[in-house]
């Protein structure tokens, strides 16, 4: 893979909420990531997301296999769709299908995910939202945390980027644990960026 630009365009894959893809805008708007949001591509045309990109001025773009013909064509419209906006880095922040193999080997170590546990613990299909601080809980585990992984054709299996712990306390509610969770998924992803950014992080020799 070429080596990033000084300053890599970004490419968002959300499907509800967004609040990590505006964590990430906000770190580069105040200049700690040299990095330009450039496009969100949504599979939930009711998302979050998609609201806040059409009222701050991200380019937008809706894609869902309902609106295409088939899984193939999904996935030669997001490779369009990343092309067209010149993407160099693929953030997956809450997406919740798998990236099409068109995409992966265009962008092959060049894909990264953040999921709200300790990879390779409480991950795969099915782990997600409160399902994932669920288990922690009830496994009783005394911490849990963030984890930037590079994304490949399977649920959470890429090479692991950097991980964040945070605590989990007797009294945790799943809700207490998730926003604890969250709250650091909103500092680490954009810090594990600015990392890459700089080059102290190659993502060459991970993936
Ligand atoms: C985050 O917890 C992330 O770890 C997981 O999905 C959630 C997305 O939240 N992959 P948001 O859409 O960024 O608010």
């Amino acid at each position: 893979m070429t080596l990033l630009p000084q300053r890599p365009r970004l490419g968002f894959f959300v499907s509800h909420r967004g609040s990590n893809m505006r964590a990430i805008v906000s770190a580069c708007k105040a200049g700690g990531l040299n990095a330009e949001p450039a496009v969100l591509i949504s599979n939930n045309r009711n998302s979050a997301a998609l609201v806040w990109a059409a009222e701050n001025d991200l380019a937008h773009i809706h894609l869902s296999p309902k609106s295409v013909s088939s899984e193939e064509a999904l996935d030669q419209a997001h490779l369009d769709a990343l092309l067209n906006a010149n993407v160099d880095l693929i953030i997956l922040a809450g997406y919740m299908r798998k990236i099409g193999t068109k995409v992966l080997s265009a962008f092959s170590n060049r894909i990264l995910n953040i999921h709200p546990a300790l990879l390779p613990m409480y991950g795969g299909q099915g782990m997600y939202g409160s399902r994932v601080h669920k288990a922690v809980i009830a496994n009783r585990e005394t911490e849990s945390g963030v984890t930037v992984h590079l994304v490949d054709d399977d649920y959470d299996t890429g090479a692991v980027v950097g991980q964040a712990k945070v605590p989990v306390l007797p009294a945790d509610t799943p809700e207490d644990l998730a926003a604890r969770v969250l709250a650091q998924e909103h500092l680490f992803f954009s810090e594990m960026l600015i990392r890459i950014v700089s080059g102290e992080i190659n993502l060459d020799d991970l993936g």
